[in-house]
């Protein structure tokens, strides 16, 4: 293939060799390909219904490029960086496969509709498929929460025992998390769901194209409005890349926790070792390295928002060369989040919950220390008057170094006499979470109500 430049026309010196190569995208953007292929094809088809090409070049023009979309699948087309990026490597080898009719894809259209066409072609395909990552973590979260529904483990605020939980509701916090993740990922590809091809270069073009035919073949909601907005905004990429953060920042999070719990030190759970590595040194060591790389990746996706971000800021209309600079940032963290929510769909089942420590750990630390204070409170107490009032039984037994259960009644009214012989039901770990038995509480009962009603939500 020649690699005479589409564009030369005006030009009488060659470009510099260095500064082909770095003004070239082809490297990483023929991963457009298959999008670019597309939105040709349906281009040459509108050329052709309007009367532009005919009938004879755009079969031309479609079979030429499917056979190249067939030789860039099979791995046989060969890349020239001498022409630029996907768009114009394409175009020469169709013309090289056709002649004549290649010549005239072009026609109405510039690389910038077309690229901004490509992206967003790519990224709707890959939304919808992180977004179907996104169930299957959420529904193996469900089967844990279901296994472990009456498991309990302390509850932390400040990373202090605050009161008892269900691990189940534990669970049903992150699928929560998620599901506004999967929400705003489908916000942000109904947002970008519009075609800028017709748009051209920036002014639109003076042939009469049929803007809503090409956008309906490409499976748009309708065309963008304006042809300057069309080609110069990568507000979809930076949304996206937004949404990607909070996705990752949870996943972070939920990282955080595994490494906490699966520690020596609090031994609540245990993760498989297909998901943990050893240390070249230390023979004992079992590392949560999946977790910690997944939180480690949250860093490098928030930094793609921030290029993306910083990229934008001061691009006057229309289309830049800047924006050039979109797609490794988006690639990246498209290939990020997929590899994260990967691996963590894959470990969730492998997660062993050591249900005896957890339930240690819950009977440390006083977590029904406001079991107690509600407790009061039904006895006609003021709440105010009963936290002072546990607070004093507390540090008796911070004193002693027992529970608020292991002290006896009489030792128990001698905090307040509206005590009686029904309080200890109330200081058991069961007790405490079982009461708590409400809409988005954490008691048994309401977390497998929970989970029936996710189940129906991703029916
Ligand atoms: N490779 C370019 C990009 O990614 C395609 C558009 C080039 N347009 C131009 N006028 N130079 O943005």
């Amino acid at each position: 293939m020649s690699d005479k430049k589409l564009w030369a026309g005006r030009f009488n010196q060659p470009t510099d060799a260095f500064v082909e190569a770095f003004t070239a995208s082809v490297e990483f953007d023929q991963r457009l390909a298959p999008e670019d292929i597309r939105g040709s094809i349906a281009h040459a088809t509108m050329l052709a219904r309007q009367g532009i090409l005919t009938e004879a070049e755009r079969d031309a023009i479609v079979e030429g490029l499917e056979a190249i979309r067939e030789e860039i699948r099979a791995g046989h087309f060969s890349w020239s960086v001498g022409l630029e990026d996907v768009h114009m490597n394409i175009e020469a080898a169709l013309t090289e496969r056709i002649g004549e009719a290649g010549k005239k894809l072009h026609t109405g259209r510039s690389r910038n509709d077309q690229v901004a066409t490509d992206v967003r072609l790519w990224l709707r395909g890959e939304i919808a498929a992180i977004r179907g990552e996104i169930r299957r973590l959420q529904r193996n979260l469900l089967e844990l929460a279901e296994r472990e529904a009456e498991t309990i483990l302390p509850g932390f605020t400040h990373l202090q025992t605050a009161q008892p939980v269900t691990f189940g509701h534990h669970m049903m916090a992150w699928f929560e998390m998620l599901e506004r993740d999967h929400e705003r990922l489908g916000d942000c590809s109904r947002r970008m769901n519009r075609c800028p091809l017709g748009a051209a270069a920036l002014a639109g073009t003076t042939f009469p194209i049929d803007r809503d035919f090409t956008a309906r073949e490409l499976g748009f909601d309708g065309p963008c409005a304006n042809s300057l907005d069309a080609v110069s905004d990568r507000d979809f990429a930076i949304e996206f890349a937004a949404a990607a953060s909070l996705l990752m920042m949870h996943l972070s999070r939920m990282s955080e926790e595994l490494v906490i719990w699966s520690s020596a030190q609090f031994g609540f759970v245990t993760l498989s070792d297909a998901f943990c590595t050893g240390s070249s040194i230390m023979p004992q060591k079992k590392n949560p390295d999946v977790p910690e790389l997944v939180r480690g990746k949250s860093g490098r996706v928030f930094g793609h928002l921030f290029g993306l971000l910083t990229l934008m800021k001061s691009q006057p209309l229309a289309y830049n060369k800047d924006n050039q600079e979109d797609k490794e940032p988006l690639f990246d963290a498209v290939d990020q989040l997929k590899g994260c929510l990967k691996v963590f769909a894959e470990m969730v089942p492998e997660i062993t919950c050591n249900r005896q420590a957890m339930r240690e750990a819950a009977l440390k630390g006083f977590a029904t220390a406001t079991d107690l204070a509600d407790y009061l409170v039904r006895k006609g107490v003021p709440f105010r008057d009963a936290h002072e009032v546990v607070g004093k039984a507390v540090a008796l037994c911070v004193e002693r170094g027992c529970d608020l259960a292991d002290l006896s009644l009489e030792e128990l009214r001698g905090f307040h006499d509206a005590i009686g012989a029904d309080v200890f039901q109330y200081l058991t770990l069961e007790g405490s979470v079982a009461a708590r038995d409400h809409f988005g509480g954490t008691a048994p009962r309401q977390v497998r109500r929970a989970i029936a009603a996710a189940r129906e939500r991703l029916e």
